[in-house]
């Protein structure tokens, strides 16, 4: 099964080692981040950036000049535990180092073995470009101080072998956190944890046990249902969510996807939202928007009649605590996620950027308020500034 997962670009992997590694590194994504823009597999260069400037993901291919072909397994070790490079550089938390410090050291070897394996890329990644003082990477020490926790993962004895699994999983190698738990200013979690998040300008769903957004609603087979397709009743995957579901969850086993399900739902509810009703104007507002462009595709609440288009009714993403995620897939659209070569239907949605941020702010309160949903007001404000997402943003 292994042997038949994924990249075509890397050499199959030899042993045991190496293909435990190989299923490591979809667990963590480092394919997601590590791809060049080129899609050269491991060779770095994607940009992450906020206030501070952009920091990009470096080449991690077998590379002895540009890439970690140098690094031995101590050194690797220490970037995933410490978030110190082999030069003794310390890097930056775009690197999830924070949540890959959980890792077991015969975990971080495997992985360095199949980093070994994968084939070198002969091209740097570009210089990160970064505002002083964050240009230093040493300041990264108080940053570590602060948020990095780096004690090894303990087990609950009290709980069962498969929610030991997820937790250890969810909260190290797969970095869940990194988008579904709420972020300071510096990027460190605050706030309880899979509350939710805003992440790039898109609300990461409440993965806690909470009504009615979060997974309060939702069993364990429909998450793990979720992460194999990014499709369910109560949601489908869009946005920085369905690159998570294409590069990583769905090439997870079915072992490790019922694990994150079981550690997911047993998080007890956090973060009730407060709600209160949107007026009647705004409501028919919403309303003739949504009869004009939206009902056309979303005419149901019944999937056999909606014909594969997502549902809104009961949609935990729609009645999200934040409503970024709903207002960027109205203003951007969405493509379904093609989980493979062969695969033949796929479903999309057209931007509708022509719309006002009025008309998109009503339409989102009445998709968020009706069928039985709730969810808060949305402002045309809210709008605003996610379609010209740098106007705030100052210096830069
Ligand atoms: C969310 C995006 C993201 C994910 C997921 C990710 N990385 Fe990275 N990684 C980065 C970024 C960005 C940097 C560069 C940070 C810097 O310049 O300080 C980096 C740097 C590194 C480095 C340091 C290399 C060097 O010389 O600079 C190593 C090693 C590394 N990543 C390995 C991995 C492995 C292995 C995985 C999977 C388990 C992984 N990364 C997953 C974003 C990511
Ligand atoms: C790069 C950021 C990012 C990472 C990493 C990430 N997610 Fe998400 N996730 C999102 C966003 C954004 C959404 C909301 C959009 C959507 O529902 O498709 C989301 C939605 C979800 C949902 C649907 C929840 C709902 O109420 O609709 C589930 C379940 C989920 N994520 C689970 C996970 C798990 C498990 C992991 C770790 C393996 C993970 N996510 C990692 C960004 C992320
Ligand atoms: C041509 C058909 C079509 C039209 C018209 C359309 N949608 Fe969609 N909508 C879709 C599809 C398909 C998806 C899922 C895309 C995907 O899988 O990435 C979707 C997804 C969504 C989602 C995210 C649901 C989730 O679970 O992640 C929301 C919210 C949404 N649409 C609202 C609207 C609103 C509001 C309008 C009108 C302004 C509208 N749609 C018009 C087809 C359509």
């Amino acid at each position: 099964m292994l042997l038949t997962v994924g990249g075509s670009a890397h050499a199959a992997p030899q042993n045991d080692t190496v293909a435990r590694g190989h299923a490591l590194a979809i667990l963590g994504d480092c394919e997601g981040c590590h791809e060049s823009p080129t899609h050269a597999p491991f060779a770095g260069g994607q940009g992450f950036t906020a206030a501070y400037g952009t920091v990009y993901s470096s080449n991690i291919s077998s590379d002895p000049t540009y890439g970690i072909g140098r690094w031995t397994a101590d050194d690797f070790y220490r970037a995933m535990k410490h978030g110190v490079r082999a030069d003794g550089g310390h890097l930056y938390p775009a690197f999830p180092y924070s949540y890959f410090t959980h890792m077991r050291r015969a975990d971080s070897d495997a992985l360095y073995a199949y980093m070994r394996t994968v084939k070198p890329v002969h091209t740097p990644a570009p210089k990160n470009d970064l505002i002083f003082p964050f240009s230093i990477r040493t300041m990264m020490v108080f940053w570590n101080m602060l948020f990095l926790h780096d004690a090894e993962w303990q087990p609950d004895p009290a709980k069962s072998a498969q929610w030991n699994r997820g937790s250890y999983i969810v909260n190290g190698l797969c970095h869940c956190g990194a988008c579904h738990t709420p972020k300071n200013i510096l990027f460190g979690d605050s706030g309880a944890p899979f509350s939710g998040g805003v992440q790039q300008g898109w609300f990461a769903a409440n993965l806690t046990g909470t009504k009615p957004d979060g997974l309060g609603e939702w069993t364990a087979a429909e998450v793990a249902q979720y992460l194999k397709t990014g499709v369910t009743d109560h949601a489908t995957a869009v946005g920085p969510m369905q690159e998570v579901v294409a590069k990583s969850t769905s090439r997870m086993s079915d072992a490790d996807r019922a694990a994150i399900a079981t550690y997911l739902k047993s998080l007890a509810p956090q973060k009730l939202q407060t709600f209160t009703p949107p007026s009647q104007d705004t409501m028919e507002a919403g309303r003739a928007v949504f009869v004009a462009h939206c009902m056309i595709c979303h005419r149901s609440d019944r999937r056999e009649e909606n014909g594969g288009y997502p549902l809104l009714p009961r949609n935990t993403i729609v009645q999200g605590r934040d409503p970024s995620t709903v207002i960027q897939v109205i203003l951007n659209g969405s493509q379904s996620i093609a989980l493979s070569d062969k695969q033949t239907s796929s479903y999309s949605m057209p931007s509708f950027a022509t719309l006002s941020d009025a008309e998109v702010a009503s339409a989102a309160t009445y998709i968020r308020n009706s069928w039985g949903n709730r969810g808060s007001t949305v402002t045309p404000e809210t709008v605003k500034k996610l379609r010209h997402p740098n106007d705030d943003r100052g210096r830069r």
